[in-house]
């Protein structure tokens, strides 16, 4: 008889993450240290400085987790690693002493796409809040929105094994990097999400009319939904330069620079309605793109739930404006709680579960796959 933990980890983009959980669902730790202070000096992620962070951080973020959930390495079922999609040094560092870690402890390794890592974020949510397996939807619509994708998968379920196909992707920016874009080319910070999530409360989401390019690469038969984030950015560059709006960001980018950790209003004091009203004009069009996608997809597919994951999930508009919406169409719509939202390794040690209730174990050869699709 098992223990039913699963010990996750977690390295694919710039946080260091380990994570105890029982049975896919009951989170004893989730322990997760994050670089972002780092790679905020430069604007962005920077790949080489990433591995070394990870290296010096993985042996003390796991034994960090062990600790916190009180559970000795030799209690654990399984050991479960994300393998891509990701930075392939960053990648490498959490694969290589999951490796290792397996092969010490003598226990099985499982491999997990970070992608599915995040849908269940947010399944491991409702398995909690489910009386039987029975209560859960047989097949579910999932947006994953982050810093480096957008995509839909139609999730289902046989026999408690997950499958996923891919409905919709981003054939350019993922909706995540069009929000760092944008604020970094105004002048706001890094990561700019969450700037602009809060900015726009002050401005009129309706001042700028923002359109999107209809994009479909599939058939007739069977449709697409598709994103492409790139075009507002320019948009928005060009809205900037035919406003004359390039002094005061450039202001605004010397003024933050000189103050240490910036709040709310010492950002908002810098940006004058103009600027106000644009951010929240770009923040309603992505979010609204956002949306209409995704429920054009729930329509043709005929899903009643829909879970959202991944860093963009946070923002406050697209939670407001996908459940004001799926109460209208009677759908049920979920999100990670905050914790798990961003890059974290519970999601890693949830999705594993079912792979190690069926055996899915990865050998000995695992290697990072960059570019790893799913479905
Ligand atoms: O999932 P995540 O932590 O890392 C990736 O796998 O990319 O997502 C990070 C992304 C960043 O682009 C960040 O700007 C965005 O999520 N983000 C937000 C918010 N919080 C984080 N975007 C919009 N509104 C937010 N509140
Ligand atoms: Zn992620």
């Amino acid at each position: 008889m098992g223990t039913g933990l699963i010990l996750g980890i977690e390295s694919s983009c710039d946080e260091t993450a380990a994570a105890i959980v029982r049975e896919g669902r009951d989170v004893l730790s989730n322990v997760v240290t994050t670089q972002m202070q780092m790679h905020a000096l430069y604007g962005g992620v920077v790949p080489e400085l990433a591995s070394r962070e990870h290296l010096r951080n993985i042996v003390p973020v796991v034994r960090e987790a062990l600790r916190q959930a009180n559970v000795q390495p030799e209690d654990l079922d399984g050991i479960a690693v994300t393998a891509g999609p990701g930075l392939a040094g960053a990648l490498l560092v959490g694969i290589s002493f999951a490796k290792a870690y397996a092969f010490a402890q003598d226990k099985p390794l499982i491999a997990v796409n970070h992608l599915e890592g995040h849908i269940h974020a947010v399944l491991m949510h409702s398995r909690q809040q489910a009386e039987a397996a029975s209560e859960l939807a047989q097949q579910t619509l999932a947006l994953v929105v982050s810093g480096g994708h957008t995509h839909l998968y139609l999730a289902s379920q046989q026999d408690g094994a997950w499958r996923y196909r891919n409905v919709g992707r981003t054939v350019d920016d993922a909706a995540g990097e069009a929000y760092d874009k944008v604020a970094k080319l105004l002048g706001l910070g890094y990561p700019g999400g969450p700037w602009i999530d809060r900015l726009s409360l002050h401005g009129n989401p309706k001042a700028v009319l923002f359109r999107f390019t209809e994009i479909n690469r599939g058939t007739a038969e069977a449709p697409t939904f598709d994103f492409s984030f790139s075009g507002i950015k320019t948009a928005i560059l060009r809205y900037t330069e035919t406003h004359a709006m390039q002094p005061d960001i450039a202001q605004r980018r010397a003024a933050l620079a000189t103050i240490a950790n910036p709040t709310l209003d010492d950002v908002r004091s810098l940006c004058n309605d103009e600027t106000l009203h644009l951010i929240a004009s770009f923040q309603h069009a992505v979010v609204g793109n956002l949306l209409r996608q995704t429920f054009a997809a729930a329509d043709h597919f005929g899903v009643t739930e829909i879970v959202v994951s991944g860093g963009v999930a946070a923002n406050r508009e697209l939670r407001q404006r996908f459940e004001a919406e799926a109460a209208q169409r009677g759908l049920r719509v979920s999100f990670p709680p905050p914790a798990l939202s961003t890059d974290n390794a519970a999601m890693i040690a949830a999705a594993a579960w079912p792979r190690f209730l069926h055996g899915e174990f990865a050998t000995a050869s695992l290697n990072a796959t960059p570019q790893l699709r799913l479905g």
